[in-house]
């Protein structure tokens, strides 16, 4: 049997694209997904085009029970997660002055909450088999903070401490935990940004990037699957940013808060 790779958030963006990357590497791959059924089977479509299988499992990974209920059903019919990619994730514009509870609440239990359920559930199995990968999809709101998207960036890096302190608690074990701290990539997610700024996709390329170009979810999905094999034995308790250089680039923080 291949190793089985769960990973959340896999209807679409950079869930997807990891999926497919770790197809390619023949793992057998469990979709998760929130709501949208017909985008996650895309997926499953396009990781059987690459001679591997897999499956769908609908779950709100911000809910333990969901998770809980997600993991059980993945071992009893195939067996112990090997590779847990925590990717799922959401962010909306918001100052903090006017920001609700419940929408801060939301950011916490999409972005950060999920990640400790998920790798709660799934380390037990990975520790018995001596052998393991958990990869923390995080963002560079994470390492230097976004405004206009202070929740998001508090989940992210609360993400990457989870990353460091896991990876501490399980030394020893076969099991690595990493971080992979993306920045405004092409997917919903990131293209949303624009949006909502009214900025042209092109113009922030070209001032707040060191490439001219935002980062391409395939790219996200390629260093994972690095992360995920064997080749990274020594690799754990990192965060690995991946983002053009726009930690490098001039401030975002006009953009969002105007
Ligand atoms: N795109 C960027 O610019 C960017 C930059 C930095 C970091 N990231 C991070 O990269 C990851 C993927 O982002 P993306 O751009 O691919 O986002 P996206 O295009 O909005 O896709 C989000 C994915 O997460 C799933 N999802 C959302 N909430 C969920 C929940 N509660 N339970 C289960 N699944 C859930 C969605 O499922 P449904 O389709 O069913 O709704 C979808 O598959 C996120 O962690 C994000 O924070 C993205």
């Amino acid at each position: 049997m291949d190793k089985i790779a769960l990973v959340t958030g896999a209807s679409r963006g950079i869930g997807r694209a990891i999926a497919l990357k770790l197809a390619e590497n023949n793992f057998f791959i469990v979709i998760n997904y929130r709501k949208r059924r017909e985008a996650a089977l895309e997926t499953l479509k396009q990781v059987r085009a690459r001679g591997a299988d897999g499956v769908l499992f609908q779950a709100d990974v911000s809910k333990p029970g969901q998770v809980d209920e997600m993991f059980t059903g993945i071992e009893k019919e195939y067996g112990p997660v090997d590779v847990l990619v925590n990717n799922a994730g959401w962010g909306l514009i918001s100052l903090v002055e006017s920001m609700n509870d419940e929408l801060w609440e939301r950011h916490i239990a999409v972005n950060l909450s999920s990640v400790f359920y998920c790798s709660r559930r799934a380390l037990p199995g990975m520790i018995e088999k001596k052998w393991g990968r958990i990869i923390n999809i995080t963002s560079i709101a994470g390492l230097k903070g976004l405004a206009g998207l202070a929740a998001y960036s508090a989940a992210k890096a609360g993400v990457v401490g989870f990353t460091r302190a896991l990876a501490q608690e399980v030394a020893g074990t076969g099991v690595t935990v990493n971080a992979v701290a993306v920045g405004f990539a092409k997917t919903d997610m990131g293209l949303s940004f624009f949006q909502a700024t009214g900025l042209p996709v092109e113009e922030f390329a070209r001032k707040f990037t060191l490439t001219g170009d935002l980062v391409d979810p395939i790219e996200v999905g390629e260093l994972v699957a690095f992360l995920a094999s064997d080749k990274a034995r020594s690799i754990t308790g990192e965060v690995i940013v991946i983002d053009g250089g726009q930690l490098l680039a001039p401030s975002l923080a006009a953009l969002l808060s105007s």
